[in-house]
């Protein structure tokens, strides 16, 4: 059973906190921020729900799909608007979806979750996805704690993905999680963000450079074919030291976290909505998706692009 992107569209909310704004408030500077992550700003005050509901809309317009024929929604999302009912049952009421709609929760892995998720389910009876990766970090950020306000901040990114076909949407995917780092990173309930950022920084690039290993070895596939890679939009210092480990060239790395911070669900499907808007991207081109987080979960996966119906790039 084979499925396809047809649309996509991300969403940020409107307030941009730049290094500077930082550097008034906290103990903290330019230089330190840029240097140590390649953050330059961030999109705060977002709620998961809006920015979910955007993105899911545009992409939606995009494709040239009536809302009501999606009949399932895939929403991964670390920070929901509350803790039941799950975010994703109100955005598929005010998009007017049907059928089915859940959240999940993989942390900054979540959105190669929900899209190998959704794959499996169009597989069985589904005919057509939104995939939504959408988080508002800064809800459980401490603003004045200038190890994490720094990093990480709100976004959303949103696939449409129809079902049937000849090809297949997903060449690889590897999913995991070692239980035994759940503290590595943490919110408890009520709490913000608390991270052991040399230590996750460490495991981060090991768990990416196998991951991303066993994919290219599942699917037969060379880091030549690939057309964009979308790695987890942590901190460009990571990206750089699993490209040098690869072998891979950042100009075919999709990298926006220096204008969006770390936006955890968000952060893939926001890289790879801006490298398609940059042209980067044609229909039948092979990404490559890896993310990494609080879990620690990990998951990659090699999909194939796509393209609008009617109008192939
Ligand atoms: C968070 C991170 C940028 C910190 O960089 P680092 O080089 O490891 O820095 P450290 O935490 O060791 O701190 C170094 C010094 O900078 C200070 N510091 C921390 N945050 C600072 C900030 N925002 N501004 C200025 N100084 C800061 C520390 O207090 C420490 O000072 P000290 O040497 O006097 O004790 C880095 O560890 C990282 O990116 N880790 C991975 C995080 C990640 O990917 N998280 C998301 C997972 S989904």
């Amino acid at each position: 059973m084979g499925a396809r992107i047809t649309g996509w569209a991300s969403a940020v909310p409107p307030t941009v906190v730049t290094n500077a704004d930082l550097e008034a408030r906290l103990d903290t500077n330019d230089a330190w921020i840029t240097e140590r992550t390649g953050i330059r700003a961030r999109h705060v005050g977002g709620v998961t729900s809006a920015l979910t509901v955007e993105s899911g809309r545009r992409a939606m317009a995009m494709a040239g799909v009536d809302p009501a024929s999606v009949d399932l929604l895939v929403l991964s999302t670390t920070t929901p608007d509350q803790v039941v009912p799950a975010t994703s049952s109100s955005v598929h009421h005010e998009l007017g979806l049907s059928g089915a709609a859940f959240d999940l929760n993989a942390a900054c892995a979540g959105f190669v979750y929900a899209l190998v998720v959704a794959d499996s389910l169009l597989g069985s009876g589904f005919r057509r996805a939104l995939v939504i990766g959408s988080d508002a970090l800064s809800a459980i950020t401490d603003q004045q704690d200038r190890s994490t306000a720094v990093l990480f901040a709100d976004g959303a990114g949103a696939l449409v993905v129809e079902g049937g076909g000849p090809e297949p949407l997903l060449l690889a995917q590897d999913l995991g999680v070692d239980g035994s780092a759940a503290r590595l990173i943490y919110s408890d309930r009520g709490g913000y963000m608390v991270m052991e950022g040399r230590e996750v920084y460490r495991r981060a690039v090991r768990i990416v450079v196998e991951s991303v290993g066993r994919v290219l070895e599942q699917a037969k596939v060379k880091l030549d074919d690939i057309a964009v890679f979308a790695p987890h939009q942590a901190n460009l210092r990571i990206i750089e030291a699993v490209n040098a480990r690869l072998g891979f060239p950042m100009e075919k790395t999709a990298v926006v976290l220096d204008r969006t911070g770390n936006t955890s669900s968000g952060s893939i499907p926001l890289a790879l909505v801006a490298a398609a808007e940059q042209g980067r991207l044609r229909d039948g081109d092979l990404v490559l998706l890896s993310g990494f987080g609080a879990g620690m979960t990990w998951a990659s996966a090699i999909a194939r692009w796509g393209a609008p119906p009617g109008r192939p790039a």
